[in-house]
């Protein structure tokens, strides 16, 4: 019988981490969102309040179920709140440092049952969990973006992570509506790993003037049948987190296919990072999709 997690704690709340808390207080299980810095964590209420509040325009929430949903996160600047959560998953930026560093204090900070999962996108979850004195009980759970909508988790499971644990987290994520898939600890694990090749294989073509932008996002949606086209999905899964990704991935694989196109990395130093910052391969400025992100 998997155990049940009833209250979940979700750090660093930008667009992955905002979209599994509200995933999971739409699942009815107390939230403890925590971002330290306090802009941050009222730009991801922000972010939950639109995402609801779009469910309503679109009739799939009653004003009562979004603020039943709203009312089930507790939003804090302090990873203290913790101490209580059953699970913990972490979705603040890829740099391992800052992942080992957060994983110590939750290790520290929450009880010794509780379980520890990486929202990663391609780091090592091995070298995350080894900054823990509790390696078998630390996980990848892996979503998409957009989390309320992707039907996706990946499971990451290490060599040392204890099957009980795996079974919990995969059982979870059918609670919330999700299909986990079980993967290894490899960077990028599945998805990652075939997606960003073609993504960054997508931005060389447009380097090498083989078509334009437009004509390639057409070509793909409509002549291989994706919801988006590559220049599309890039600005949404944020240009800097798709380059951080294709770094990991080269670094890893040594195939050139994930060297970061050099206009990927262009466009990340001038600050243009996709829907979230209002410009990346597109032009988001005169829409409401900053807002909607
Ligand atoms: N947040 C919450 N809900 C959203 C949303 C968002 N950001 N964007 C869209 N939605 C919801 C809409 O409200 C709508 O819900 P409804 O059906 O209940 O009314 C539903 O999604 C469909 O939205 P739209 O009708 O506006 O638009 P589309 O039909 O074009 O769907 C899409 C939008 C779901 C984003 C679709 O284009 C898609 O699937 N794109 C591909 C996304 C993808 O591949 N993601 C994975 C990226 S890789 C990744 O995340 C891994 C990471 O580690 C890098």
């Amino acid at each position: 019988m998997p155990r049940a997690f009833e209250t979940v704690g979700v750090v660093g709340l930008g667009t992955m981490g905002a979209g599994i808390a509200e995933v999971f207080a739409r699942a009815g299980l107390g939230v403890i969102g925590v971002e330290v810095d306090a802009d941050a964590l009222e730009r991801g209420r922000g972010h939950i309040r639109r995402s609801t509040e779009r469910a309503v325009s679109r009739g799939r929430l009653t004003e009562a179920e979004r603020d039943e949903i709203f009312g089930r996160v507790r939003f804090t600047g302090s990873l203290d709140d913790l101490r209580d959560a059953d699970l913990v998953i972490e979705a603040i930026p890829e740099v391992m440092d800052f992942k080992r560093a957060l994983f110590a204090d939750l290790d520290r900070i929450c009880k010794p049952a509780a379980v520890l999962a990486t929202n990663s996108s391609s780091l090592s979850v091995t070298a995350i969990a080894a900054a823990t004195s509790r390696p078998g009980r630390v996980i990848g759970m892996h979503f998409f973006n957009p989390a309320p909508v992707m039907k996706l988790v990946e499971v990451v499971h290490t060599v040392v992570t204890e099957a009980g644990p795996a079974d919990d987290v995969a059982a979870l994520a059918r609670r919330l509506g999700k299909s986990p898939v079980t993967v290894g600890d490899r960077a990028g694990f599945v998805v990652n790993r075939l997606l960003l090749g073609y993504l960054n294989h997508a931005a060389t073509l447009l380097e090498r003037g083989v078509a334009s932008m437009g004509d390639i996002d057409t070509a793909m949606r409509l002549g291989a049948g994706l919801p988006m086209g590559p220049f599309t999905l890039l600005d949404l899964i944020g240009l800097d987190t798709a380059y951080e990704v294709c770094e990991v991935l080269f670094q890893e694989s040594r195939d050139r296919v994930h060297a970061p196109a050099p206009i990927l990395r262009e466009l990340v130093a001038g600050g243009l990072l996709g829907r979230k910052s209002g410009r990346g391969f597109h032009d988001y400025e005169d829409t409401q999709v900053r807002a909607d992100t």
